[in-house]
């Protein structure tokens, strides 16, 4: 069996993603035409050529530059519906989705329109495909936390159909403490919260996260390597890193897969998943994720499925869901082969 055709067959959990981030080329394209929207590309192959970043910033840009397509709430559904069916085809049985809102709504697009176009498809997916997912907003770390706040309270509508919150976009400069009162007021309504950090930023970033933003997982988190005694407390206290290695070399955060941190830290006992990040802009899917760290970090069998492991282990998911998505790991295990020895 392939490294692929194991990871094909392993069910996971996909934690890291962000809709807006996701929109193929020819959807793109589509939606342009569908809404009249002026774009610089005419045609997929221009687009993909695009996609060639320095930094984060520099990918921001042109992400930001991007969503000008997404105007109805057709357009929100159809991104989310087609991304849902792709985590699908990779066997994601769960998908907790990052939406941006203030990108949106900041161009005149009413809230109600996103949330509805992508809630819409989340649940078109579990009725078609039985595929669980959860939405996590985010704050984007550039704007203000008074932003934020608006923000969290215009979104009352839709509390009771939410994971949790985060914060996304250009982090150095923007360090964690800025978003403390909106964490804390996140927290208070009983949502669960997450940051971006150690991406571009410090460990610092990825402490104060922690420490003083309270998160239930770390989104990136590499610069955690930096201080061990914050390994130590993340692999403790199972906190866990959603980890993105082919996002990490499109944005030249590492030179080549092989130095990714991702292995080094799972061997440390962390919670240590991986996901796709923006999959369409980063050329590549969680499954793609996998097997480029399978290949570059010399991962087992083993490797792999723990990493599937935690990511139901850091899923925001039901136990007994979690339970069974867990079980059904350990019967690939048997059935790939994988496990020679317990094989009938
Ligand atoms: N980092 C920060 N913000 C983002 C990213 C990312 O990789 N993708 C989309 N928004
Ligand atoms: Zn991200």
């Amino acid at each position: 069996m392939t490294p692929e055709q194991f990871v094909a067959g392993l069910p996971k959990a996909e934690l890291h993603m962000h809709i807006e981030g996701s929109i193929e080329p020819d959807l793109f394209l589509r939606l342009a035409r569908r809404n009249g929207v002026a774009v610089r590309w005419q045609t997929e192959e221009e687009l993909r050529a695009a996609y060639r970043f320095t930094d984060l910033q520099d990918f921001l840009d042109l992400y930001y530059d991007g969503c000008r397509v997404l105007v109805k709430s057709q357009d929100f559904h159809d991104v989310t519906r087609e991304y849902l069916r792709r985590a699908h085809a990779d066997y994601v049985l769960h998908a907790e989705l990052f939406l941006g809102p203030q990108g949106h709504t900041t161009r005149g697009i009413p809230l109600a329109a996103v949330m509805e176009g992508v809630l819409g498809a989340m649940a078109d997916a579990h009725a078609e495909d039985a595929v669980t997912s959860g939405l996590i907003v985010l704050a984007q770390r550039h704007r203000s936390e008074e932003e934020a706040l608006a923000m969290l309270d215009a979104l009352q509508p839709w509390y009771g159909q939410l994971l949790g919150f985060g914060l996304g976009g250009a982090e150095v400069g923007n360090p964690p403490a800025k978003f403390a009162e909106f964490f804390r007021r996140c927290r208070e309504l009983g949502f669960k919260v997450v940051a971006h950090a150690g991406e571009e930023g410090p460990a610092a970033y990825v402490r104060d996260s922690v420490e003083l933003l309270e998160v239930d997982r770390v989104d990136h988190g590499n610069a955690c390597v930096d201080d061990p005694s914050l390994v130590a407390e993340l692999a403790g206290r199972r906190i866990p890193l959603t980890m993105c290695p082919l996002s990490n070399l499109k944005l030249q955060v590492i030179p080549a897969v092989d130095a990714h941190p991702l292995k080094r830290l799972l061997d440390a006992g962390l919670c240590v998943t991986v996901n796709s990040d923006d999959p369409s802009y980063f050329g590549g899917y969680v499954n793609d994720n996998y097997v480029a760290c399978q290949q570059a970090l010399g991962l087992d069998h083993e490797d792999l499925a723990r990493l599937a492991r935690n990511s139901f282990e850091a899923a925001f998911m039901p136990e007994a869901q979690r339970v069974d998505a867990i079980a059904r790991i350990d019967d690939w295990l048997t059935r790939s082969g994988a496990r020679a020895g317990e094989r009938e």
